[in-house]
């Protein structure tokens, strides 16, 4: 039965990853999903039948009602521009998976008009609210690792081609940005740069190896970071049969490592470790629908408190767009063959 109290949701955008909306806002106290839109008439019914929601064909007719406060944004990548800016209008907070949209001048379109309306914005980067990876940072932060090193990310996953051919979309450069980098590698991504900070620079160099698509399936960078410390990236969709993405984080007093989401090395000086070795991990390594729920349950549980205590959200706008600016600064660089120099 639907909560009575709590905040107002609609979902625009009936795919894969808004299932994983639904659930959340459906398990969180706070929160009543009231209405779910897709262009697909027909999705949006069975969908609302199934979460308990009235659905429309046209996002903007939703929009119109007093009663939704914040809107989840889960259409292709390279659409969550103008659903933002109608519901912005209409003053919903906004939600909106990520790449927050796959130009930096569309995010900063879409920044600017969350501001003017006096409205949140979040761009999903759930991993951020996993305990293992909080773990990490703050041991980096708190000096414990020592000064920065190095940080990697790997991320070989493994798509079929039939994952690309099932959206017209996905793999495209007008809907998905790209491939593996702004669409997959990008969690991990956000996750490097959460932790070592601003990039100075990057060279970086993609491929298309095994599948037609318009974007890349294979993208390599290194990094320098504006603390001095170094960075590496390895991103694939083409990596068979996929392996859980690593997060590595070397100073010089210690590494600490995140694998599928799970820390599977904890090596810091003077400090004995309690990891017994790789667990059993949820990881979209070759299925995106398993991952857990619990990150998009934690960072819309954090967007109620930011609406509620009227502070910043974790993921705001500006903190979503980090990690698209490194990636398209890596495309940059692939296509220039020269290292970029990443304005502030
Ligand atoms: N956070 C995560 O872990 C995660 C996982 C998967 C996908 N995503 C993101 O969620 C978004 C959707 O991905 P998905 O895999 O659910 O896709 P999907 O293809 O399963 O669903 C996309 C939805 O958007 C709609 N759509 C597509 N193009 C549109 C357009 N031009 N105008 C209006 N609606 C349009 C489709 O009808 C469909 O309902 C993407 O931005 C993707 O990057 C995030």
């Amino acid at each position: 039965m639907k909560s009575e109290t709590g905040l107002g949701f609609g979902i625009i955008g009936m795919g894969a990853i808004a299932a994983f909306h639904a659930k959340s806002i459906n398990n969180l106290p706070r929160a009543r999903l009231l209405a779910i839109s897709s262009r697909n008439a027909e999705k949006a019914r069975l969908a609302a039948a199934e979460f308990g929601a009235d659905y429309y064909s046209n996002f903007e007719k939703m929009l119109q009602r007093d009663d939704i406060d914040v809107v989840c944004i889960c259409t292709a990548s390279g659409y969550h521009l103008q659903p933002a800016l109608v519901a912005a209008r209409a003053g919903k907070h906004v939600i909106v998976e990520k790449p927050l949209e796959i130009s930096l001048e569309r995010c900063d379109e879409m920044i600017a008009a969350c501001e003017k309306a006096g409205v949140k914005l979040t761009c999903i980067f759930q991993n951020r609210f996993n305990p293992d990876f909080i773990k990490i940072k703050q041991a980096f932060t708190s000096g414990k690792l020592g000064k920065p090193v190095l940080g990697s990310a790997y991320i070989k996953w493994f798509r079929p081609q039939e994952y690309y051919d099932a959206a017209d979309w996905r793999g495209t450069l007008a809907g998905d940005g790209g491939a593996a980098l702004i669409n997959q590698s990008i969690h991990t991504i956000d996750l490097l740069l959460t932790v070592m900070g601003p990039v100075r620079s990057v060279y970086g160099k993609i491929a298309t190896r095994t599948h037609k698509i318009e974007g890349e399936d294979l993208g390599l960078a290194v990094l320098q970071f504006k603390n001095g410390a170094l960075g590496l990236i390895e991103g694939s969709t083409s990596i068979y049969p996929g392996y859980p993405e690593r997060l590595e984080i070397h100073g010089e007093k210690g590494t600490a490592v995140l694998e599928g989401g799970v820390i599977t090395r904890w090596d810091i000086a003077g400090e004995k470790s309690n990891i017994k070795g790789v667990k059993n991990n949820k990881s979209g390594a070759s299925d995106p629908l398993v991952i857990p729920i619990a990150g998009h349950m934690a960072q819309i549980d954090d967007m109620i408190d930011a609406i509620l205590e009227n502070r910043a959200p974790v993921v705001d706008g500006r903190e979503g767009r980090k990690a698209l600016q490194v990636i398209l600064a890596i495309y940059q660089a692939s296509k220039s063959g020269k290292e970029i120099i990443l304005s502030t």
